[in-house]
């Protein structure tokens, strides 16, 4: 049995929280949120127990394992804290808003021993797993292209509260819906990103950071891949899929609504996912939970969630500068 801790009862908080309940390996023991009617109300719901501060909770003996579920900024010291309490670690995307944090909390975790995880959710979700199958069974041949387009439809000028701070969200749209963009298509890919150019913009003036943008990936095995991103689009128009084209047919992935293929002389199909296979986030805290129990690497290692969070650093450099970018950044 993982005593779990959940850090942060926000929004994915109360996801994880929830997520772990459908488990039977592992219980909530702990809820920590600096609101405490937020936290409270959470960890009434869970049956855990609220403290307010994740100091407290990293303290606890009866706690295994967090999931961090902080804004962007506070994941580097929180993590390096729960590393060095002996706690394994499921802390939300992106890893860190800087590569450095990032090596930081890599290397506190393989120094304590613990597993570090990133909820890099997409790799989870089961029409994306279908479509890597589907890549790697050589289903659309080659891989050539790829088109990642994620638009957040948003109709009000609602408070994006932390997110619209540069300083806690570590850039705009890119580092919120844009790291999960990188993090897949490099999943799907399975090479490294080269070359990024891009251009990024402001918008409605929703948040400080950018609002949209549309990047350039050039990865070593010779794909190409269009990266977009958008905040503030009307709510009908918001969407999320990506476009995988390959010598021998297209992948089409809507995010959440399934999966299309066409092969040469072939109309669009359906392509059915197994009812069986569990959705995103039971996906990825059950693979969280295994890796514990296991003892071994889980599917979206730190390491991965920095190349991610490489390939978004590129990104703004190569708007800043106006050049093409090459990777690994200096
Ligand atoms: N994987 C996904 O699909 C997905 C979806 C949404 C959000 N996220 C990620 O989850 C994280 C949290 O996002 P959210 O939407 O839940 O935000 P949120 O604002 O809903 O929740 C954040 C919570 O953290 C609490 N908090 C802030 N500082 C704290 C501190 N020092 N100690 C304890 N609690 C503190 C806040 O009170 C709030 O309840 C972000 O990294 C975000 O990118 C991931």
């Amino acid at each position: 049995m993982v005593n779990v801790g959940i850090i942060g009862a926000g929004g994915i908080g109360r996801v994880h929280a929830e997520a772990y309940g459908r488990q039977p390996s592992c219980r909530v023991v702990a809820v920590a949120d600096v609101d405490p009617e937020r936290g409270r109300r959470l960890a009434e719901a869970v049956g855990a127990r609220y403290v307010p501060e994740a100091e407290a909770l990293l303290a606890r003996p009866d706690v295994d394992a967090v999931s961090i579920c902080l804004p962007h900024a506070l994941h580097a010291e929180t993590t390096v804290a729960a590393a060095r309490a002996g706690k394994h670690v499921l802390c939300e995307k992106p890893i860190a808003t800087s590569l450095a944090d990032a090596d930081r909390m890599i290397d506190a975790c393989r120094q304590a021993g613990v597993i570090l995880m990133i909820g890099h959710t997409h790799r989870f979700y089961p029409e994306h797993i279908r479509a890597r199958l589907l890549l790697q069974d050589g289903a659309i041949g080659r891989l050539l292209f790829a088109n990642d387009v994620i638009w957040a439809g948003r109709d009000g000028d609602e408070s994006l509260q932390w997110r619209g701070s540069v300083a806690l969200n570590g850039g705009g749209v890119f580092m919120d819906n844009g790291i999960h963009a990188a993090d897949r298509l490099r999943w799907w890919i399975g090479a490294e990103v080269e070359t990024v150019s891009a251009r990024i913009g402001h918008g409605r003036g929703l948040i400080e950071g950018e609002e949209h943008g549309t990047a350039l990936l050039a990865f070593a095995n010779g794909v190409t891949a269009m990266l977009q991103q958008a905040l503030g689009t009307p709510r009908a128009t918001g969407c999320c899929y990506v476009e995988l084209v390959g010598t021998e047919g297209v992948l089409r992935v809507d995010t959440w609504r399934g999966l299309r293929i066409s092969t040469l002389g072939k109309p669009w199909e359906d392509v059915a996912v197994p009812k069986e296979w569990p959705g995103g986030f039971d996906a990825e805290i059950g693979e969280f939970l295994a890796a514990i129990q296991d003892r071994r690497p889980p599917a979206a290692t730190g390491e991965d969630a920095r190349a991610a969070l490489e390939i978004i650093q590129a990104i703004y450099r190569a708007a800043e500068t106006g050049t093409t970018v090459r990777l690994p950044l200096d």
